[in-house]
């Protein structure tokens, strides 16, 4: 049976385990998934990996607060986990060494374009945030070619760069929130993590239109402030929170590690009874 792991501090509440789980069963697998603290008190990152890899974990989820410290760790790194400079999956591989990947994107823009039903190809997207975890979404957001992308960020400075370190095909602007262009926007991600406080970021309402899809990264067992937020700016606005991201990170993580591709849809639905 292999074995595999989400490591992290603190992990207790970790919803990996349960994830991984569903996915094997559903996809026949034979695996066991835990979740391991690293306490930084005990153990440095570095020593905690060599240890894994010595009792023959296969592959490791890397969260909290060591997604740094896993993309320095990796001896060989994909180019999304190159383009978002943090790594959430580890790949432990047959001669020894140690591949980072980074699936945090990529289970967002699934997310988003399967359960949301929202292809990126040729939308107008506002991003808000210009953090660690907007960084990991870029590049598998671009690749889906958008017909353009606004980031804005309470410091404005942040967004610009990050704006320009993103030049592709896809037209991409960068601003503060009162320089936002206003205008109807067909997708918008809160990548701040202003949600986790409670707060929202201050943005006009009238970014957001009767079609727009509204996306939010944290998830919790309420709809969150910011989704409240574009409800009540528009009734018909679609909105989804960050669970399917999760399970979306998880599910490339799993294709990653077993070649197999689970179905996430069921499984949101599992996780969404449990933290109801
Ligand atoms: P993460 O990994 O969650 O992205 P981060 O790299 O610290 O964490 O980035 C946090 C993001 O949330 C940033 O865009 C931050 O804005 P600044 O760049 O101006 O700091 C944004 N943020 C945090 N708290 C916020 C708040 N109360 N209101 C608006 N934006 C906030």
């Amino acid at each position: 049976t292999d074995k595999y792991a989400v490591v992290g501090c603190p992990i207790g509440h970790s919803k990996s385990p349960l994830i991984h789980r569903l996915f094997a069963e559903q996809t026949n697998q034979d695996l066991i998934y835990e979740a391991i603290l690293i306490d930084p008190e005990d153990s440095s990152f570095g020593w905690a990996m060599a240890d894994l890899k010595n009792q023959g974990y296969k592959g490791i989820n890397i969260t909290v607060p060591y997604k740094l410290d896993a993309f320095e760790f990796a001896n060989e790194l994909t180019s999304r986990a190159k383009t978002a400079q943090a790594v959430n999956t580890f790949r432990f591989m047959e001669d020894g060494k140690t591949s980072g990947d980074n699936t945090d994107g990529i289970g967002l823009v699934n997310d988003i374009e399967i359960n949301g039903n929202c292809p990126f190809k040729d939308k107008k997207v506002l991003i808000l945030g210009a953090g660690g975890a907007v960084q990991g979404i870029l590049e598998p957001l671009l690749d889906k070619l958008p017909g353009l992308v606004h980031i804005a960020n309470r410091t404005a400075k942040r967004a610009q760069v990050l704006g320009e370190r993103f030049q592709t095909q896809v037209p991409i602007t960068a601003s503060g929130w009162e320089d936002i262009p206003l205008q109807k926007y067909d997708i918008i991600i809160n990548g701040t993590s202003a949600s986790l406080e409670g707060k929202l970021p201050p943005v006009s309402t009238e970014v957001v239109g009767e079609n727009s899809l509204v996306y939010d990264m944290m998830y919790g067992a309420k709809p969150t402030v910011f989704m409240d937020w574009a409800k009540q700016a528009q009734p018909n606005c679609k909105t989804m929170d960050g669970l399917g991201m999760l399970v979306g990170q998880a599910a490339e993580a799993f294709y990653i590690w077993r070649n197999v591709r689970p179905d996430t849809t069921p499984v949101i639905e599992e996780v969404r009874k449990l933290i109801a």
